[in-house]
């Protein structure tokens, strides 16, 4: 039942992506300093606003801005909204984002952070885009991606919503993967994790991006430590304290934990949720000021409610199906769930520690 109820979802994200007003076209233009050689894909819906927001969709590892492109709804709220996204590749064979060399955590220090920088700038230009509004959101190696963005260009970025991640720098090392800090080992104080925040652009004095994550308590991919080393982070960086818990929300057994006055930095505790945690567009449309939830959505409310109560039943019965799901754990040395992906899905290692299921297209 779990994985039929996927497959729907699925199928209806791809019929969205069918009925879309525009095209995922590659760009091939020179768009700046470019030390990694990343490349992106656009989608520039039909009716654009005025001055359109800018928002970047970055992929897990082993993915591409193309299966970010057919895996979210993101292209289809760019139809409703009038934004573009940028679905931008990785360029290395793991399909990881840079998120531990320190050129990528530095402001202007190179690597993909700065291929991601030149892509939005080189975008903004073009369309004659809104600076003020520029948001970036990612899951799994694409929401450690947007915390570098956060940390390392606050200038350039207004919002971002990380999805199954860890704190910005917490990667940090010679290697693209940091074992410690996917195991949720990497502990430190509030101050501390400021400090390597500041550190990441000193001097900078401007306004900070706003920020939601959201973590699966059920993450063995990378821990729900993590969420806890975020929260102290981002607290700390906009000087603000935990608030208050609001249980039960957006859905049940996810708990909304407000810092501050709820407008700087919120977190979602997904209780049972594992790392392939459900991606709930519309929120983090809410969370960037581009959707109101107090407005009625123009149009294709059906396929949206559809696909989000679907995929949460996926993930919340993950554990009982003999088979890893979609962009689920399939393999790794502390690992002892099922080792065989669904249909249309294929287990790869991306290390000792994670194989994930990803779409075998
Ligand atoms: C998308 O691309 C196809 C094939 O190149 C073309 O026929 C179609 O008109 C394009 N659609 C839009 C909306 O640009
Ligand atoms: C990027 O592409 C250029 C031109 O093809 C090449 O010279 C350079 O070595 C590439 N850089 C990387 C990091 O792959
Ligand atoms: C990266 O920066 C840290 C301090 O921030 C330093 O200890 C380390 O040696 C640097 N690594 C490289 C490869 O330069
Ligand atoms: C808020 O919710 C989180 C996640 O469920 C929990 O760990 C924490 O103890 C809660 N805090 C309070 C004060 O209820
Ligand atoms: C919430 O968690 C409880 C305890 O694991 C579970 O029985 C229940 O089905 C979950 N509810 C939803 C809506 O996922």
């Amino acid at each position: 039942m779990r994985l039929s109820t996927f497959i729907s979802a699925v199928a209806a994200v791809g019929s969205a992506v069918a009925q879309l007003t525009s095209n995922l076209t590659l760009v091939t233009d020179d768009f700046g300093e470019n030390p990694t050689n990343a490349t992106f894909q656009i989608y520039v819906p039909t009716t654009l606003t005025r001055h359109p927001a800018v928002l970047v969709g970055a992929h897990w590892c082993t993915g591409t801005g193309n299966d970010f492109f057919m895996y979210t709804n993101y292209a289809k709220y760019a139809d409703v909204f009038g934004y573009i996204v940028i679905f931008p590749t990785a360029p290395r064979d793991t399909g990881c984002w840079d998120v531990s060399s320190n050129e990528t955590l530095s402001h202007n220090g190179g690597s993909d952070s700065l291929a991601i920088v030149n892509m939005v700038k080189w975008t903004l230009k073009k369309y004659n885009g809104d600076p003020r509004r520029v948001f970036i959101t990612g899951l799994s190696s694409g929401g450690m991606l947007t915390q570098v963005m956060m940390g390392a260009y606050p200038d350039v970025f207004t919002g971002g919503s990380a999805w199954s991640d860890v704190p910005y720098g917490c990667f940090r090392g010679p290697d693209a993967w940091n074992n410690d800090c996917a195991l949720g080992l990497i502990v430190k104080t509030p101050q501390q994790w400021g400090n390597d925040v500041r550190n990441a652009y000193p001097g900078y004095r401007g306004p900070r991006p706003k920020l939601q994550v959201w973590h699966g308590t059920a993450d063995t991919g990378l821990y729900y430590q993590n969420l806890i080393e975020s929260n102290k982070m981002w607290s700390n960086v906009f000087g603000i304290h935990f608030t208050k818990n609001h249980t039960d929300t957006p859905i049940a057994n996810y708990t909304q934990m407000i810092f501050g006055d709820g407008s700087q930095y919120v977190a979602y505790s997904c209780y049972d949720v594992p790392h392939n945690i459900p991606i709930r567009e519309l929120d983090a449309l809410a969370w960037f000021g581009i959707y109101d939830p107090k407005k009625p959505l123009p149009g294709t409310t059906t396929t949206t409610t559809t696909t989000t109560t679907t995929t949460t039943t996926k993930a919340t019965t993950a554990v009982a199906t003999p088979e890893a799901v979609p962009f689920g754990q399939c393999g790794g040395i502390t690992y002892k769930g099922p080792l065989t992906c669904t249909k249309g899905f294929k287990c790869i290692k991306l290390n000792a520690y994670f194989s994930q299921c990803l779409p075998s297209l």
